[in-house]
């Protein structure tokens, strides 16, 4: 069976600085992988190139088999890649339910969903997906009013909202109190493996790494150092070197 997502020798430059220079990996359906370096490794570009944000200069992005490089992003949401994304405006003067079951009516194609009434029909499905992430207790709750750390919760919902085979998580936890970082994974960790999902996630917190992740990879200046469990990688002295040896958290 092929991978959920490959990359192949991808590559994208900025100017003179390379940014993504030759990164190779693939993830697994229901298999959690984190992509860590320092500030400045190329993980948000790599997220980007896989998410259609970006087209690369040069190398392959392929989900299910099926070659999709350069891609828009908006192609590749119908495809099944899903994303954290900063909470949008209209989000603030919404319900959570209301929020999560517009994310689902577009998912539907559904044309009335700005109406009310329309998006009704979508309540006890949003209720169902808010429960999936631990958050159901927020569903009557206006988007303006909630804690950083459930606003996050409420984000991985709306990328349930489209059904995705791959989600793609930069940084979800930035921001967070420690404590809330490991629960978050953990939510993102049961849906991964019940669904079946492939989820390639940043994160700086350490703990956080190698309490959640199956399979670690490690970037500096564009490119893979090191990639294994996260006990192979705790105990590899060039990811000690280049990343974990420093305190930089970029
Ligand atoms: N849009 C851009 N234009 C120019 N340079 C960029 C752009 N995005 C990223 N870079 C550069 O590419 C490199 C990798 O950045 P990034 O992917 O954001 O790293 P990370 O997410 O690992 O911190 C950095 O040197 C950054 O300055
Ligand atoms: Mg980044």
């Amino acid at each position: 069976m092929s991978a959920a997502l490959s990359v192949d020798g991808l590559e994208k430059a900025f100017g003179g600085v390379r940014a993504v220079d030759g990164v190779t990996f693939d993830v697994a359906s229901g298999e959690l992988v984190a992509l860590i370096g320092p500030n400045g490794a190329g993980k948000s570009t790599c997220f980007n190139l896989i998410n259609g944000q970006l087209a690369p200069d040069a190398g392959r992005v392929t989900l299910g088999g099926e070659d999709v490089t350069g891609r828009p992003a908006r192609a590749l949401a119908r495809l099944g890649v899903g994303r954290t994304f900063q909470v949008a405006a209209t989000f603030a003067s919404m319900t959570v339910r209301e929020n999560v079951a517009l994310a689902l009516a577009s998912h539907a194609g559904a044309a009335t969903s700005l109406l009310a009434a329309g998006l009704a029909r979508f309540d006890a499905a949003a209720d169902a997906l808010l429960d999936r992430v631990g958050a159901r207790e927020l569903a009557g709750r206006h988007g303006a009013t909630l804690a950083y750390g459930d606003v996050k919760r409420v984000e991985i919902a709306l990328a349930l909202a489209n059904a995705p085979r791959l989600l793609l998580m930069d940084e979800p936890t930035a921001g967070m109190a420690p404590r809330e970082r490991g629960t978050l994974m953990q939510v993102a960790a049961d849906l991964a493996r019940r669904d079946a999902i492939a989820v390639l996630f940043t994160e700086h917190d350490m703990d956080v790494v190698f309490g959640h992740a199956d399979r670690v990879i490690v970037l500096d200046r564009g490119r893979i150092i090191a990639q294994g469990s996260p006990d192979a990688i705790r105990a590899d002295p060039r990811v000690r070197e280049a990343y974990l040896g420093t305190d930089s958290a970029g």
